[in-house]
């Protein structure tokens, strides 16, 4: 356990008098800033931040150590850094509040006492307690959050498409692309994020920094101004905009000489097809660069030469943890009819218990069941992030041991229900 003189304290998103971030608030930023590498933040990013975080109402924890020397540090430096806040995850069948959680950092001074453990523990606690059905985060190492009930529930990877020469898809074009300023995308980049997002399993909602950076008001160094983004957008037939891009050009000493995407939001697939042939048809560019490609990327079956494209850098994305398993699961898509109980083992006590599914037209109502009933399957709570999504297979959890059937022959009847076409996909971190 953590010892006794670190404090645990919310920070708040406070101004001084003269309107200025708090010194608070900017020590804990540019402590996790530092967690993660950045330089400490300017006067202006800190504002820039503070704005971004005060839009999301993020709530944040900073730990203290009191047992630090005084002359040698500031005081109001956490040595620890954690923070959540409110949007949404389409689970398939319906858009769920989500509680995320960002911004975790631990000093090298105080890692491995247990401080994350303890953060943990209390905000999952805290967040089931509000109601909310799940939590999720993204996360640096695949091997931290299991532990916690986090399951890999998304997968990403960057897609190259080589460009040079007559890039031919096998659909003609249809509609139009207009290239524009960013900053006129303001409000279409949020109204096309929320169409993708209530249509797309997987999907998280998008914290306030993407609409700055979508318009240039933020930029891949951060929380400023970046004069190479450049943007454009998708019009159907009838003129209505079905899709923005936004793009950098990487520089003349980057080999392949690149275009990198910041950000695809395309409402259809038609939209998404047509922005990446506007892509395409850029001369003097070797390769565009999409860092937010799914497992199993549309694009391959749109070329006529799909040697043109290789798949670099693909890592897991989204970690979902189930907190309220009937909320969650009623949410989900399903196929057929059928009943099964299903009994989830979670370590910090928040989603356990055995639970009956009645699934009528791919459609199920869960009810927690007292006692002991002998299960038809059951698993560990991280387990549930993958099933609630459809991110594999029932046989393939099953096969891999993290979901133990009662009667293995019944891995088809269970799939029958609980297996979904595709797999989810998040465009987004956080
Ligand atoms: C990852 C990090 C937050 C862990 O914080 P911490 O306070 O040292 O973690 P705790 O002491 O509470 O450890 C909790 C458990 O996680 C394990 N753990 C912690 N970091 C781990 C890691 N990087 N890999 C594998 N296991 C890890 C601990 O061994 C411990 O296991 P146990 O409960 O089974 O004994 C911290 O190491 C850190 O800041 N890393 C750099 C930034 C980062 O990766 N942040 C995550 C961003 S999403």
């Amino acid at each position: 356990m953590h010892p006794g003189h670190l404090r645990f304290e919310n920070v708040p998103l406070a101004r001084r008098k003269d309107g200025k971030a708090s010194e608070l608030y900017a020590a804990w930023l540019n402590t996790a800033w530092e967690g993660f590498n950045h330089k400490p933040a300017t006067g202006e990013q800190l504002e820039q931040m503070l704005q971004a975080h005060e839009i999301d109402a993020r709530v944040l924890t900073g730990v203290y150590d009191d047992a630090r020397p005084a002359e040698l540090v500031d005081p109001l430096v956490p040595v620890a850094t954690y923070s959540s806040f409110a949007k949404t995850l389409n689970v398939g069948a319906g858009v769920l509040p989500a509680h995320l959680i960002t911004l975790v950092t631990v000093r090298p001074t105080h890692r491995r006492r247990g401080i994350l453990r303890e953060l943990m523990g209390t905000d999952l606690a805290r967040a089931k307690a509000a109601g909310f059905p799940l939590a999720a985060l993204t996360a640096t190492e695949a091997t931290i959050y299991g532990r916690f009930g986090f399951g890999r529930a998304t997968e990403q990877q960057r897609m190259n498409l080589d460009v040079r020469g007559d890039v031919r898809f096998h659909a003609a074009p249809e509609g139009s692309v207009t290239q524009l300023e960013p900053a006129k995308l303001g409000v279409i980049a949020g109204e096309l994020f929320e169409r993708f997002h209530g249509t797309q399993r997987g999907s998280v909602g998008r914290q306030e920094s993407y609409l700055r950076h979508a318009t240039g008001r933020w930029g891949s160094e951060g929380p400023e101004p970046d004069s190479k983004t450049r943007a454009a957008v998708y019009l159907d037939a009838s003129g209505t905009v079905q899709g923005y891009l936004t793009y950098a050009f990487a520089g003349w000493e980057a080999k392949p000489i690149r275009l990198n995407v910041l950000d695809l939001v395309a409402a259809t697939p038609v939209a998404r097809r047509e922005l990446f042939r506007f892509l395409a048809a850029h001369d003097l560019i070797e390769q565009v660069g999409y860092p937010f490609a799914a497992a199993n990327d549309p694009l391959g079956w749109a070329l006529e030469d799909t040697a043109r494209l290789t798949y670099t850098e693909r890592e897991h994305s989204l970690w979902v943890r189930v907190l309220d398993v009937p909320a969650a699961f009623a949410a989900r898509e399903y196929r057929g009819s059928g009943r099964f109980i299903l009994r989830v083992e979670d370590s910090l006590g928040l989603a356990s218990g055995s639970y009956a599914f009645s699934v009528v037209d791919g459609r199920a109502a869960i009810a927690r069941l007292e006692g002991d009933p002998l299960p038809d399957a059951s698993c560990d709570v991280q387990t549930l992030g993958p099933l609630l999504l459809g991110s594999a297979s029932v046989a393939d959890l099953a096969e891999a041991g993290v979901l133990r059937l009662a009667d293995p022959s019944n891995a088809n009847t269970l799939g029958a229900m609980l297996d979904l076409p595709g797999v989810p996909h998040a465009i987004n971190g956080f």
